[in-house]
């Protein structure tokens, strides 16, 4: 970009009084009658590509023009001037070496990134008269990439942990929005969000909050949402509940119990009797019972991820075969 290199210290005089003369403007109102509009070509833009800014409706008799990141018109936001007499080119701190200006005013971005995002100034200088500037303001909004989840830690352990949602990468001036479970976030004490809303803090995961997070960036013209990524709570098992809950049976009959506990991951369940070990699995079942099955049966539910092991004990008291009192007594 050769002649942008033009070092500042090269500047002549009357363009040093002019740069100041537009320095100064900043503690004046800008001018009502100002018609100067600015439009990007092409209207949206994508990273890595290249914008231009048009000025159109440029007054006649012109001694040069100013081009500002933000809106307002000081030192610091100054990215690039350009002189009509002299065609000289001043570039200022906010130029980052991807601008150009055109004798025409427009302003070319090579190379576009989500810090090129932002509003831009135009201060164009009338010859004679240099105390009335004209501005055009322009918001440029660059496209959004698709955002990602970072998470602090996707398996809390019960509900004392706290998960830190963020939703990257941290892009300027874009509004974030946050989904669970494909809904808005329910209001409640335990979610927070940041000033920006770009990250959420979870203090404590409950069955509730746990599930599919998905965050979207958007700006006025584009939005972006991330995949989903899952808060899995693990937690569990409790006591586990065991059925039927009868006590007796009767010989010759099917014992069948059934023992739950919630969990998640799901518990892992073994049973004993009399504490010897007799099968895995969530569900017994023992025909053709004899006294011999009496006896303290045990089922356990394991969550290796929590490291818990809950179990609950049932009696069961198989009776003998029943024998008419009349023949009792026969034999
Ligand atoms: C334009 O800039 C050149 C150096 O880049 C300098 O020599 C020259 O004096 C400047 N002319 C005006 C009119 O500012
Ligand atoms: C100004 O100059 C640029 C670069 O030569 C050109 O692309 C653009 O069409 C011109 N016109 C306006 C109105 O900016
Ligand atoms: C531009 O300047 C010329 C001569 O300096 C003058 O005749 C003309 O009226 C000016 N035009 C405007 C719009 O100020
Ligand atoms: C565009 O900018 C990125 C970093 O912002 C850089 O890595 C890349 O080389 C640049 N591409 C061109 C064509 O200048
Ligand atoms: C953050 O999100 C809330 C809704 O969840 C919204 O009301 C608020 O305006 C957002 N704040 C910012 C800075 O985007």
């Amino acid at each position: 970009m050769g002649p942008l290199s033009a070092p500042p210290c090269t500047l002549h005089i009357t363009w040093k009084e002019l740069l100041l003369t537009v320095l100064l403007f900043i503690f004046w109102n800008p001018p009502t009658t100002a018609q100067v509009t600015i439009e990007a070509q092409p209207t949206k833009v994508s990273e890595g590509k290249d914008i231009l800014l048009l000025v159109q409706n440029l007054p006649q008799n012109l001694t040069g023009y100013v081009w500002f990141k933000g809106q307002i018109t000081n030192y610091h936001q100054f990215i690039i001037a350009y002189a009509i007499d002299s065609k000289n080119i001043t570039v200022g701190p906010a130029y980052s070496g991807r601008e150009t200006v055109y004798s025409n005013a427009s302003l070319l971005i090579q190379n576009v990134t989500q810090k090129d995002t932002g509003s831009y100034t135009i201060e164009i200088i009338k010859q004679g008269d240099e105390t009335k500037g004209v501005t055009g303001h322009f918001t440029l909004y660059v496209d959004i990439p698709k955002p990602y989840i970072s998470s602090s830690n996707l398996n809390p352990k019960g509900g004392a942990e706290t998960v830190i949602l963020s939703c990257d990468p941290d892009t300027q001036d874009v509004s974030y929005l946050w989904w669970i479970n494909g809904q808005s976030l329910p209001i409640s004490r335990k979610l927070q969000l940041s000033e920006n809303n770009r990250t959420l803090s979870l203090f404590g995961v409950t069955k509730d909050t746990a599930g599919p997070y998905e965050c979207e960036m958007k700006n006025p013209v584009s939005s972006s949402r991330s995949d989903p990524v899952t808060l899995n709570l693990l937690y569990g098992p409790d006591v586990p509940l065991v059925l039927p809950a009868t006590t007796y049976y009767d010989s010759g009959t099917t014992l069948y119990l059934s023992c739950f506990a919630d969990s998640n991951p799901p518990a892992e369940y073994s049973w004993t009797v009399n504490g010897k070990f007799l099968q895995s699995g969530s569900e017994l079942s023992i025909p053709q019972i004899t006294t011999e099955h009496s006896g303290i049966y045990r089922c356990a539910a394991r969550n290796s991820a929590t490291g818990r092991e809950r179990y609950r004990f049932r009696r069961i008291k198989v009776l003998g075969k029943w024998i008419p009192a009349s023949l009792s007594t026969v034999f």
